[in-house]
C-alpha cells in the first residue's frame, strides 16, 4: 500500500468538523461560536466565554449565575493535592506542577459527570497556579474566595490582596482572548485522548504538555526570557539588531509566525493595545518599545508577523506576573476550549489513527548480540 504524500506536521489537514471556533487566516479573523473575537474582547467575561463554547451560545443572567456559583463552589483545591504543591521542588517548572496537580485531581472526583469535572477542572487551575508561586516564593498559601470573577479571584491568590477594576479587566481579556483557537497542538491532543474513550482529566493533563513547549503556549514565557535577554545588555540593548542576529543565526524569534494566520494575528491587536497602555502606566515604555521594533523587523526581514504570544509577554510583565507564569495562564483559560472540543469529540466520535509511511528497512537477518 502506498501513501501519495506526507502532510509533515498534519498542515493542512481537516480532521473535525467543529463549531466551537473559525479561524480566517489569510484576512486574521478569529470567530468562537458565531461571535468575533473583537466582539468578545469588548464584551465579555471569561465566565461567558466558558458557557459560549460549551453550549454553542451565550448564556442568560439565571445561567451566568449558576456558572458563576459552580465554579466559585470548586475553587478549592484537595488537601493532597496543595501537599503536593507544597512538598515539590520549589524550582520545578510551574508547567510541570500544573500538568501533575491536574493529573491527580481526577483521583478526587465524586463523579464521572464530564460537564462537573470541566467545571471543576476549570475552576482548580487558578487556584493550582496562584498556590505553587506563593509555596515557592515562602509565602502562606491564600485560599480562593466565594466571590468573584475568575481573573479577580486568581490575582487575588497570586497576590494576597483583592485586585483592582483595572487588573482584574485586564486579566480577564487575557482570558477571553487565550480561551480557542480551533485545531491546535494542545487541543488536538486532548481530542486524540478523548477519542481513545479516556478522561477528561487525562485529556487535559495531555493538552497541557502539548501546550508547555515553546513553539505552542511556552512561546509567551519564551518572549518574555528573549526580552530580559535584550534588557541584560543594558545601554547596548538594540531590538533590531536583536532580531536580526537571531535571524542570522537561524534561531526562531519567538512569539512570531503561526501556522494558519498569514497575517497580524487578531488576539496580538488587542494584546498590543493593552501592552502600550500598561507599559506606560507602569513605566516599562522600554518593553513596548522593543516590542514594536521587533515587529518592525520580522515584518521587513522575513514578512512573517506577531502572534497572541508575543505582546502576551510585555502584558503579564507590566502586572508583575513572574515570566515562567505565562504559559500557565495561557493553561487557565485554554481549559475552556480543550473541554470544550472533549464535549464536542465525545458526542460524535472516532478513535483518531493516522498512519506513517515506513521508510525502513525490511527484510534484515536477525543477527546474535554477541555478533552485533
Ligand atoms: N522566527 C523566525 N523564522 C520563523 C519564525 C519565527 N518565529 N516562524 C516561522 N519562521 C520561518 C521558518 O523558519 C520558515 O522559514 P523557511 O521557509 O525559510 O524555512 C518559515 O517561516 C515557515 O515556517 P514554518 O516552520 O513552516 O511554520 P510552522 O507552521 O511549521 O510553525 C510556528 C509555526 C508557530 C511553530 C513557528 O512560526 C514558530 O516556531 N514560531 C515561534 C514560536 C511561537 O511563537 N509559537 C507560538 C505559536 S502561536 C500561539 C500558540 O500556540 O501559543
Amino acid at each position: 500500500e502506498q501513501y501519495p504524500h506526507i502532510n509533515k506536521g498534519l498542515a493542512g489537514i481537516v480532521a473535525f468538523s467543529t463549531t466551537k471556533s473559525f479561524i480566517d487566516g489569510q484576512t486574521g479573523d478569529l470567530i468562537y461560536a458565531g461571535y468575533h473575537i473583537d466582539t468578545l474582547a469588548e464584551n465579555a467575561t471569561f465566565e461567558e466565554v466558558c458557557f459560549l463554547l460549551w453550549n454553542d451560545r451565550l448564556p442568560n443572567q439565571e445561567e451566568l449565575d449558576e456558572l458563576h456559583n459552580k465554579l466559585r463552589s470548586e475553587r478549592q483545591l484537595p488537601e493532597p493535592v496543595i501537599e503536593y504543591i507544597k512538598n515539590t521542588r520549589k524550582d520545578a517548572e510551574p508547567m510541570a506542577v500544573l500538568r501533575t496537580a491536574v493529573s491527580m485531581l481526577a483521583d478526587f472526583q465524586d463523579d464521572s459527570n464530564d460537564t462537573n469535572h470541566a467545571i471543576a477542572v476549570t475552576a482548580q487551575i487558578p487556584t493550582i497556579i496562584a498556590a505553587f508561586d506563593r509555596v515557592r516564593n515562602g509565602k502562606e498559601v491564600v485560599s480562593p474566595l466565594d466571590e468573584g470573577s475568575t481573573a479577580f479571584n486568581f490575582l487575588y491568590m497570586l497576590n494576597g490582596e483583592k485586585p483592582g477594576q483595572a487588573a482584574e479587566k485586564t486579566m480577564n481579556l487575557c482570558l477571553v482572548l487565550h480561551a480557542e483557537h480551533g485545531m491546535n497542538a494542545s487541543t488536538f491532543t486532548c481530542r486524540t485522548i478523548c477519542a481513545t474513550e479516556s478522561d477528561m482529566f487525562s485529556a487535559v493533563t495531555g493538552a497541557i504538555g502539548a501546550l508547555k513547549g515553546p513553539l505552542h503556549g511556552g512561546a509567551n514565557t519564551a518572549v518574555m526570557n528573549m526580552l530580559l535577554n535584550l534588557k541584560e545588555q543594558g545601554e547596548n540593548a538594540d531590538p533590531v539588531k536583536f532580531t536580526k542576529e537571531k535571524l542570522n543565526k537561524k534561531e526562531k524569534m519567538m512569539g512570531f509566525g503561526h501556522r494558519v494566520y498569514k497575517t497580524f494575528d487578531p488576539r496580538a491587536v488587542h494584546l498590543r493595545k493593552m501592552s502600550k497602555e500598561l507599559s506606560e502606566e507602569t513605566g516599562h515604555e522600554y518593553l513596548y518599545e522593543w516590542s514594536e521594533a521587533m515587529v518592525k523587523t520580522m515584518k521587513e526581514e522575513k514578512n512573517i508577523d506577531p502572534n497572541v504570544d508575543f505582546f502576551s509577554a510585555s502584558v503579564y510583565y507590566s502586572i508583575g506576573i513572574q515570566p515562567d507564569l505565562y504559559t500557565c495562564i495561557f493553561t487557565m483559560s485554554r481549559i475552556s476550549g480543550w473541554t470544550a472540543h472533549f464535549f464536542e469529540q465525545k458526542a460524535n466520535n472516532r478513535l483518531i489513527r493516522p498512519r506513517a509511511l515506513y521508510v525502513g528497512e525490511k527484510n534484515l537477518d536477525w543477527v546474535p548480540v554477541e555478533d552485533r
